[in-house]
C-alpha cells in the first residue's frame, strides 16, 4: 500500500499480512506511520496507492483489467462494520450516556433492536467493569473509564478486527492498568484480530504474537516479541526500545 498527504509520501511499497486471530503490535518512532496505517485500515484516510484486503477481499480499491478502481462506498462501509477502532482520545459522543454510546452503532448500523443492543451493552459494561455507569455521561467519567467505554463500544459491533492506537497514552498512570486489563481479557478470551500501537512494552510482549518495528513508513524488522525486545537486529530498533523502556 501507499499513502501520500499532498506531495508528501509517508508510506511507500508497504506490504504486510496479518493472519486471522493474530495480534500484532506496531512500534516505531514518532512519524513512522503507525497511526496512518490503522486509519487506512479503518478507511478514515484514503489509500493513495495499492490495496488493502480484509479476509482476502479488497477494502477500498481493487484491480480490474489491470486498473486500480475504487469500490462502491456501500461495499466499503459493509466491510468496515467488521473493523473497530479505539483512539488515544476516547472520542465518545459527549451528548449521549454511556449506554447510548454503546448501542448507537449496533442499532443504527447493524439494525439491532434497542432491547437486544441494550442487553448486550450491559453485558459489555459488566465485562469492562463499568456496570454501574450505564446512565452516566462520559464527561463524568475518568479517562480510564471513558476508554473502557470506548472499548465496549467497539466490541458492541462484534468486530473481527480491532485497531488500538495508543489507547492508554492520554491516561494518568494509575488508570492505565485497568484499561490494559480489559484488553488482556479480550486478547485471552476472543479470537479478534488485533493491530495495536502502544508504548506499553510489557503489555505488547504479553499479548502480541508479532511485533513490527516501523521506521519512515517501512517495516525495519519484525518477529515474535521475545526476538524484537531481547535481540533486535537493527541499531534503530535498539535505540527506539531504549528510549521507551
Ligand atoms: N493529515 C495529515 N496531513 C499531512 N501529513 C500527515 C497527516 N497525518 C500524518 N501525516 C504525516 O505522516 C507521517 C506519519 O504520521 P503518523 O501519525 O502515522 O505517525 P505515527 O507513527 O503514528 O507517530 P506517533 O508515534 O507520533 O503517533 C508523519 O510524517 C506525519 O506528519
Ligand atoms: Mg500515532
Amino acid at each position: 500500500m501507499e499513502k501520500s498527504f499532498g506531495p508528501t509520501t509517508v508510506l511507500k511499497n508497504l506490504n504486510f499480512t496479518v493472519a486471522p486471530g493474530e495480534r500484532v503490535t506496531l512500534i516505531g518512532p514518532s512519524g513512522s506511520g503507525k497511526t496512518t496505517i490503522l486509519r487506512l485500515v479503518m478507511t478514515l484516510e484514503e489509500l493513495t496507492g495499492g490495496y488493502i484486503f480484509v479476509d482476502g477481499k479488497p477494502l477500498t480499491f481493487e484491480e480490474r483489467d489491470g486498473k486500480r478502481v475504487e469500490l462502491p462506498k456501500k461495499r466499503t462501509r459493509e466491510m468496515t462494520t467488521r473493523i473497530g477502532m479505539v483512539f488515544q482520545q476516547f472520542n465518545l459522543f459527549p451528548n449521549m450516556t454511556v449506554l447510548e454510546n454503546i448501542i448507537e452503532a449496533p442499532v443504527h448500523v447493524l439494525g439491532k433492536s434497542k432491547a437486544e443492543a441494550t442487553k448486550e451493552a450491559k453485558e459489555l459494561l459488566e465485562r469492562v467493569g463499568l456496570a454501574d455507569k450505564a446512565d452516566a455521561h462520559p464527561t463524568r467519567l475518568s479517562g480510564g473509564q471513558q476508554q473502557r467505554v470506548a472499548i465496549a463500544r467497539a466490541l458492541a459491533m462484534s468486530p473481527e478486527i480491532l485497531l488500538l492506537d495508543e489507547v492508554t497514552s492520554a491516561l494518568d498512570p494509575e488508570l492505565v492498568g485497568d484499561v490494559l486489563g480489559v484488553l488482556r481479557d479480550i486478547a485471552e478470551t476472543t479470537d479478534i484480530t488485533m493491530l495495536l500501537v502502544t508504548h506499553e512494552m510489557q503489555f505488547a510482549r504479553d499479548v502480541s504474537h508479532r511485533v513490527m518495528m516501523f521506521d519512515g513508513g517501512q517495516v525495519l524488522e519484525e518477529g515474535p516479541p521475545d526476538q524484537i525486545f531481547n535481540n533486535p537486529q537493527h541499531e534503530r530498533t535498539r535505540s527506539f526500545l531504549s528510549s521507551v523502556l
